[in-house]
């Protein structure tokens, strides 16, 4: 995998070097709809880029301006559980990175730990619990390229304090009710169940996911500040209310939950984005 090959060839395609990439992860995509001078390249053309497998992940790396500032949107990203690596997971960081992105907005959809949120709203990463990687899966695991970062990058702190106090003005003045908490990571991509679900509160997790804490990693040991924002698509409190879903109709919730709070997330992350 050349991070180089790839980053030659989307520089070949679009013609512009922003400084700013958004990823938008499960029905999200949408995001891509309030960009305008769009150029995009599919997943699928670009050397070594994997293939998103998951329905509501669209595969494609967009070029666009949203609110006179020249962006990337990510429209998909793959996971861990589709069987990529860590390596595969996190490439297109890399490959941002290659491009000269400094700033990396990771949005996912996840569930909500914390029993004040409800499904629709919208979570400020403050930091992250990374399970994946304490059991063993970094991203950095194996030899360290001195030339992409250091071999013991800090991760405190991983999630930039000046753009989570942008993301909190931005969000007040659009009277958008912000929750801020800890993100717990896992593979998936089986759900959680309700004694998992219990022991990451009591570990103080606010909302759990299948992404983010790796790419966020990677964009870390690269030099990049990240900005991390939750859409809290279920309720994940592992009370008996969450037995009745099937996974189908889990999968749906989260894609209906998605879909209804696009709106508000597009508004904040275009706020942001004027901002930096
Ligand atoms: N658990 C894990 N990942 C998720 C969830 C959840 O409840 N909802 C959305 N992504």
């Amino acid at each position: 995998m050349s991070h180089t090959s790839a980053s030659d060839f989307i520089r070949s395609q679009i013609l512009h070097s922003p400084r700013i990439a958004v990823v938008t992860g499960s029905g999200l995509g949408a995001l891509g709809d309030a960009l305008t001078d769009v150029q995009s390249v599919p997943f699928a053309s670009i050397p070594d880029f994997p293939r998103a497998t998951v329905e509501g992940h669209r595969g494609e790396l967009c070029f666009g301006v949203l609110r006179a500032k020249p962006v990337y949107i990510m429209r998909g990203r793959v996971h861990f559980y589709e069987g990529y690596s860590l390596q595969q997971v996190t490439f297109y960081v890399r490959v941002l990175r290659a491009l000269g992105v400094e700033t990396l907005v990771l949005t996912n959809a996840a569930g909500g730990l914390n029993a004040d949120f409800a499904a629709g709203d919208i979570m400020l990463i403050a930091d992250h619990i990374n399970l994946v990687g304490m059991a063993g899966h970094n991203p950095l695991h194996g030899p360290n390229d001195a030339a992409l970062g250091p071999r013991f990058p800090s991760m405190n702190p991983a999630y930039d304090p000046h753009l989570r106090a942008v993301a909190k003005q931005v969000a007040q003045a659009l009277q958008i009710n912000l929750r801020e908490g800890v993100y717990a990571a896992v593979a998936g991509p089986s759900f959680e169940t309700a004694a998992e679900l219990r022991a990451l509160r009591l570990l103080g997790g606010d909302a759990v996911g299948m992404s983010t804490a790796s790419e966020c990693i990677v964009a870390v040991h690269s030099g990049m500040k990240v900005l991390g924002l939750s859409l809290i698509t279920n309720l994940a409190t592992g009370e008996p209310a969450s037995e009745r879903f099937t996974a189908d109709e889990l999968h749906h919730e989260v894609l209906a939950a998605s879909e209804a709070a696009v709106p508000k997330m597009v508004k904040l992350i275009s706020g942001v984005v004027e901002q930096i």
